[in-house]
């Protein structure tokens, strides 16, 4: 066993905030407030503090909160886990098996993944937030999705603080879903998380624009994971806010599957229209090409505002309220419905 940092902090270091801002604690970075928010440190000592009865009945984990808004104080408790650590648990045959503190950043993990040279989430490259909140709604991007990759998971049970592990079957992992958004939303806290990797990549290439991309940045006919890694960030660059200039939450809608007829319908009309047939039936439509269609991009509504190079993306302008964000999330929902018959549904979590 190879240990690449510190897997297993041993000291009890938990921080506790009483009526706490939690501006700095959400990528949106609307100003709001939590009745209690409690950092733990590590496994051990979220395993102890979870065991002991709770405060507030109204608990809630929080990642890098890459994919919250709060459109009011949070009258309960917020809890995060701030361990790290990376350590390779297996090294066999074409794989690697790693399990991550659920605290790392998910970036780094792919940096430091590239950078050894094991692929499987190079397409994954600079996505915001923590490695525990990747298989919470199934993170994906550029033709890969992190089920791919996923192994299994440790987490705390929020009632009593038993640990318990889980495993790919268990699941249910869809397009940005997982049952921890399901049947076990706000039972756990991941703890950490084990990822299966490749020690002789194969690049995935099939998405938009990224091997055009990937082949003029290195010069390369054939692009390995570091000249991936490199297009999706340049990718991702041009087109998504960096949330710590520019509060946003990535994607603010799933992109909605219609039927093949009323998609039929819509192509007589919108010559333009981008469509991805899925193989379990009907078709999926960027979101974001509705809310463009429907005249939102650019669109600004007092401190909110719907991102100029890609109209999926809402903004705070600097000084929104959680609340004018998800007002004009609701008027862009209205509108797409209005024109197109299609109601969309937001990625982010409401609260
Ligand atoms: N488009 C427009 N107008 C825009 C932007 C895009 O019409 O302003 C159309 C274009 O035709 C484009 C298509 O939408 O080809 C798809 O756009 P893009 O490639 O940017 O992908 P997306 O469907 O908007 C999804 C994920 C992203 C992920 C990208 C790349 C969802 C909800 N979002 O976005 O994930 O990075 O694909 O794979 O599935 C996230 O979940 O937060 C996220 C950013």
């Amino acid at each position: 066993m190879i240990k690449c940092s510190e897997a297993v902090k041993e000291l009890y270091i938990m921080i506790q905030y009483n009526n706490h801002s939690i501006k700095e604690f959400h990528t949106f970075h609307t100003d709001a407030r939590t009745r209690l928010l409690t950092i733990l440190a590590n496994e051990k000592e979220a395993q102890q503090y979870l065991s002991k009865p709770a405060e507030s009945t109204n608990r809630l984990v929080i990642g890098g909160g890459s994919n919250l808004l709060f459109t009011r104080d949070f009258e309960g408790e917020l809890i995060q886990i701030d361990n790290k650590g990376f350590e390779i648990i297996e090294e066999k045959g074409l794989w690697v098996w790693v399990k991550v503190a659920a605290g790392e950043n998910w970036n780094t993990l792919v940096q430091w993944a590239v950078e050894h040279g094991y692929g499987g989430i190079e397409n994954l490259s600079y996505i915001p937030g923590t490695v525990g909140a990747a298989p919470v709604q199934n993170i994906g991007a550029y033709g890969v999705e992190f089920k791919e990759v996923f192994n299994s998971l440790e987490a705390i049970d929020l009632a009593d603080g038993s640990k318990q592990n889980f495993y790919l079957q268990e699941l249910d992992f869809d397009y940005r879903y997982s049952i921890f958004k399901g049947s076990l939303k706000n039972k756990f806290l991941i703890s950490s998380v084990v990822v299966k990797l490749a020690r002789y990549p194969k690049v995935t290439l099939d998405y938009g624009n990224l091997k055009e991309m990937a082949q003029s940045m290195s010069g390369k006919k054939i692009p390995d994971i570091v000249d991936v890694r490199n297009a999706v960030i340049a990718i991702r660059k041009t087109k998504l806010p960096n949330p710590d200039e520019l509060g946003n939450a990535g994607s603010f809608f799933k992109n909605p599957i219609i039927t093949h007829e009323h998609f039929d319908d819509m192509a007589e009309l919108y010559h333009d229209i981008v469509s991805y047939p899925q193989k379990g039936g009907g078709v999926k439509l960027p979101a974001a090409w509705l809310i463009e269609k429907a005249g939102f991009k650019g669109f600004v509504s007092g401190q909110a505002g719907v991102h100029p190079k890609h109209a999926l993306i809402l903004i705070n302008l600097g000084k929104a309220q959680g609340g004018e964000i998800y007002q004009l999330s609701q008027l862009i929902q209205q509108k797409v419905m209005e024109i197109f018959g299609i109601p969309l549904e937001p990625e982010v979590i409401i609260l």
